[in-house]
This record gives C-alpha cells, sequence and structure tokens, in this order.
C-alpha cells in the first residue's frame, strides 16, 4: 500500500529559485539561506527516504489562473506540467511528472470524501510548485521523485479556512493510504511564512508568531486549525495567509515529529521557513 511517510513544509519565495538558478549559493546573502536546506538534501537523497511520489500542496500565483477560474481545491491530473513563464521566460527546470494514477485515485476519493475537487488536466506550474523542488534537489536533469499537485487558492477571497485545509489534509491521507500500489509517499506543504508584498505594510515579518506556528506544528495542531483568517493578516501580513498549505500537509500526518527546522530572516521580503516531519514515528 502507498503510505505517507513524512512531511516537508517550505516557503516558496522565487528569490530562492533565483539564487540557484544563477548559481548565487556562495553569495553572503544566499548562504545562510542555502544552508538551512542542506540538512534535508543530505537526508531526503538517503534511499529509504527518498519519495516515489511528493502530494505537494502549492498555490498558482495568477500563472495558470487569472480572475477568470478562480478553483477553491484542485488537483493536477495531467502526465506532466511544464514551468510557468512568470514574466523572464520559463525557469530552466525540469518538466514535472505526475502519478497520474494516483492522482485519479486521490481525486475520486476526495470527491466521493465530500471534497469536491476541481481537476486540472492542462497547466503550467509557478514558483509555488517549483521553488520548493529545487530547494530540495538542486539542479538535476529531471526531478527525482513524481508529484502530485495540488493547488489551493490563496489568492483572491474568500480563501478556505485553516481546519478546512486540515481536513482536506486528513482526506488525502485517506486517500493516498488506500492506494494499493507500494509507495513512499511525502506529502509538502509551501508557502509563508510571515510576509506582505504591497501597501503600507510590504515587509512585515513576525518572527514571533512564526516561531509558535513552527513548535505548534507538533505541540499544539488543534490550536493552529483554528486559527482564523483576520488573525493571519494582522499577524502575518497579507501573503501570510500561504501557511494555510502547511495545514493541508499537516492535516495528512499522524503524530509527526520534527525532524529538522530552518527559519531565516530576510530571503527578499518574505521571513523564510522550512521544516521537515516525520510521519507517524
Ligand atoms: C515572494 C514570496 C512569495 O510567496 C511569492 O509568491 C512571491 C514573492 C517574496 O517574498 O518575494
Ligand atoms: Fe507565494
Amino acid at each position: 500500500m502507498a503510505k505517507i511517510t513524512a512531511g516537508v513544509a517550505t516557503s516558496h519565495v522565487p528569490l530562492i529559485g533565483v539564487g540557484i538558478d544563477q548559481g548565487k549559493q556562495n553569495d553572503p546573502y544566499f548562504k545562510p539561506i542555502f544552508a538551512g536546506y542542506e540538512w534535508t538534501k543530505e537526508w531526503i537523497s538517503k534511499p529509504e527516504n527518498k519519495p516515489d511520489v511528493v502530494v505537494l500542496i502549492f498555490n498558482d500565483h495568477a500563472s495558470a489562473f487569472g480572475q477568470n477560474l478562480i478553483p477553491t481545491f484542485s488537483i493536477g491530473c495531467a502526465e506532466e506540467f511544464a514551468p510557468a513563464d512568470e514574466g523572464w521566460g520559463p525557469r530552466l527546470v525540469p518538466n514535472v511528472k505526475n502519478h497520474p494514477d494516483l492522482a485519479w485515485h486521490i481525486a475520486q476519493s476526495l470527491i466521493i470524501d465530500e471534497f469536491d475537487m476541481t481537476i486540472i488536466n492542462e497547466m503550467d506550474v509557478d514558483h509555488g510548485l517549483t521553488v520548493p523542488l529545487s530547494a530540495m534537489f538542486g539542479q538535476p536533469d529531471a526531478w527525482p521523485t513524481l508529484v502530485v499537485p495540488i493547488m489551493v487558492n490563496v489568492i483572491t477571497y474568500p480563501i478556505p479556512s485553516g481546519d478546512r485545509c486540515f481536513r482536506l489534509g486528513q482526506a488525502i491521507a485517506r486517500a493516498v493510504e488506500s492506494f494499493p500500489e507500494d509507495l513512499n509517499v511525502q506529502i509538502w506543504g509551501t508557502g509563508g511564512m510571515s510576509h506582505q508584498l504591497q501597501g503600507p505594510r510590504a515587509g512585515l515579518i513576525n518572527q514571533e508568531w512564526d516561531q509558535k506556528f513552527l513548535d505548534d506544528l507538533t505541540a499544539d495542531p488543534e490550536r493552529l486549525r483554528t486559527i482564523p483568517h483576520i488573525e493571519y493578516l494582522r499577524e502575518t501580513g497579507s501573503e501570510g495567509i500561504e501557511m494555510v498549505m502547511w495545514l493541508v500537509m499537516l492535516g495528512a500526518l499522524d503524530a509527526p515529529k520534527e525532524l529538522h527546522r530552518h527559519y531565516h530572516v530576510p530571503a527578499s521580503n518574505t521571513a523564510l521557513g522550512h521544516i521537515v516531519l516525520e510521519n507517524n514515528p
């Protein structure tokens, strides 16, 4: 049977991708940003930790969808996804390959389980998906894992609640663990942490709030479930709401144990957070 072995969360700040693509890993600005991923790169390269499939929770930033189409929860079921052109041409990273049978199984299981997913058969993927892959795997010729992309709308209100996202994660776990193929599956949550990209509060970073969020992924997940949107807005800035995608990851895990944490300020205008959680240790 397929098994969720770990949860991985990371900010998806586009600047991380720029640093990797332009070979700036040893530049003094980027060095401490990349240092925090070294542990994970080594961990994920070990055969027992290498995922066959990553269920990757991310948000599109008006690259594949615009104001004409705003799916709240959607799942990519195509064979593969090309990097999106976000204004400077597509990133020169490999196409992302899906496990379509698992993706369709998850879609069916979620819909029967009362999460009415939008099914996406054609989509280019932006930094929300490709930057986490680059952070974890560097610059390979092909990504070393298959990816089932699950998108959450965190761009245009109304945005789903953190608790709804947590319950989606629980339903994803039921879906994955009823898939008959033996697969090592990881669930990744992306985005965050505190950041605001526009307006008078642009550059807002709340380190204390972010660290407590990281603590409570293992210490008090029930508190995280109940954080209302207004608290994300007030305490973490307008884009801090991306952290509801970490709650999808959290909902899919059972009594996780923290293996590794990285928090660095600033990356671009943003607090960068990254955590690795072992499932059901
Ligand atoms: C930044 C962060 C994001 O999450 C994003 O989607 C775009 C930009 C930033 O901090 O630059
Ligand atoms: Fe983002």
